[in-house]
């Protein structure tokens, strides 16, 4: 018999429940038993925080959004910011009480379900000898080694549909729309979407754009009588010679864009360099929200089955992963290595220059 935990670190994705809902399901069918740890590792930290899973718990979640094992971002336990009686914050590493709770528990796994901080922690917890076995997670698709990330799909169908409903809408005004979807260092949604969605000019964090070439790609849409334009920005792209984006403090400590500027900054420069009608918005956390698509809900499936079967094995500090259509597990160490950018030869980047989609480049 063994005792596996369960948590979920960092912004949810569409699918978290699914990959719960799966791991709960393997266990039970092996006679083992399955804890959820709240609020990421919050049940390490307080007993009532750590929660029994049963079969009865997980009924149907797999097909809602979000996460039954709640906030999702509670930062780094290596690098926690605390308030002492003083009212000042200081940063404490609490690694030591998580893994002395671990034990005391009796847990012999805890399955992360992450993106690249939760993942890049995981993998700490595991140099100090916690069993541990990462599931990729995150709408940017943008992890090592996975080709997909459970999330992505359900953001791009999201955003997608925001498109096809713009359409009717600039085209009524003779207006240029410009889109900022998520994508803080990878244009995965933005490439996707934007192909699929009918887009006039896809702008990401891979290409550094140049704006005449933009204002130039709206103003020959006139030439053949198209009056507006469909305009998708990641919120990671940046102007060729580097526009300026102010930064903030990630979950690891590191320095990261801070969200929701650039696409304003893109519709501005456009309507004051070819005087166009524009307008822009944020799609933000709507491309979170809502019940993952049948590719994400199966993914996670996948996923969550294929954890147990590595703690079955006993193959711990490993990540699983999608390859070629194949479940495979790679070493956390790899999957943390680096953000997965788009592959500029690729043929969805061939196909959007194809079909006429403007880069900036
Ligand atoms: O989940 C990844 C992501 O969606 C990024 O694209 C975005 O930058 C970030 O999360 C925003 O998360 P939050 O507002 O929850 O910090």
């Amino acid at each position: 018999m063994k005792k596996v935990v369960i948590s979920t670190g960092g912004g949810d994705a569409p699918g978290l429940n699914a990959v719960i809902y799966a791991v709960v399901h393997a266990c039970y069918r092996r006679g083992w038993e399955v804890y959820g740890s709240r609020s990421g590792y919050g049940g390490f930290l307080d007993i009532d925080e750590m929660v029994r899973l049963t079969l009865r718990d997980v009924e149907g979640i797999y097909a809602i959004g979000g996460t039954i094992l709640g906030s999702t971002n509670k930062g780094n336990p290596f690098a926690k910011p605390v308030e002492n009686l003083a009212g000042e914050v200081q940063v404490v590493d609490i690694s030591e009480k998580i893994m002395r709770n671990y034990r005391r528990l009796g847990f012999d796994c805890h399955i992360v379900i992450g993106g690249d901080g939760s993942l890049e922690i995981a993998h700490r917890f595991s140099q100090l000898g916690m069993n541990v076995i990462g599931v990729p997670k995150t709408i940017d698709n943008d992890l090592m080694i996975t080709d997909r990330t459970f999330g992505f799909d359900t953001a791009v169908s999201t955003a997608t549909n925001a498109l096809d409903k713009l359409h009717s809408t600039a085209k009524s005004h003779d207006r240029v729309m410009v889109v900022e979807v998520m994508g803080r260092d990878s244009g995965w949604i933005a490439l996707y979407s934007g192909i699929s969605g009918g887009a006039d000019v896809i702008l990401i964090p891979e290409i550094p754009f140049d704006l005449d070439i933009v204002c130039q790609k709206i103003a020959d849409n006139e030439l053949r009588d198209k009056q507006y334009a469909i305009v998708v920005v990641a919120e990671g792209a940046a102007a060729k010679g580097g526009q300026v984006i102010s930064k903030g403090r990630g979950e690891m400590g590191r320095e990261e864009v801070v969200l929701g500027g650039v696409g304003e900054w893109v519709a501005t420069e456009i309507r004051e360099r070819i005087e166009k009608d524009t307008r822009s918005l944020v799609l933000g956390h709507l491309q979170r929200g809502g019940s993952p698509t049948t590719f994400d809900r199966l993914l996670s499936l996948r996923f969550g089955t294929a954890a147990v079967r590595l703690v079955e094995e006993g193959t711990y500090g490993h990540m699983v992963a999608l390859s070629s259509s194949r479940m495979i597990s790679v070493p956390l160490s790899d999957a943390i290595k680096g953000r997965k950018k788009v592959d500029l030869a690729s043929d969805k980047i061939l196909t959007a220059r194809d079909i006429g989609i403007c880069f900036g480049d």
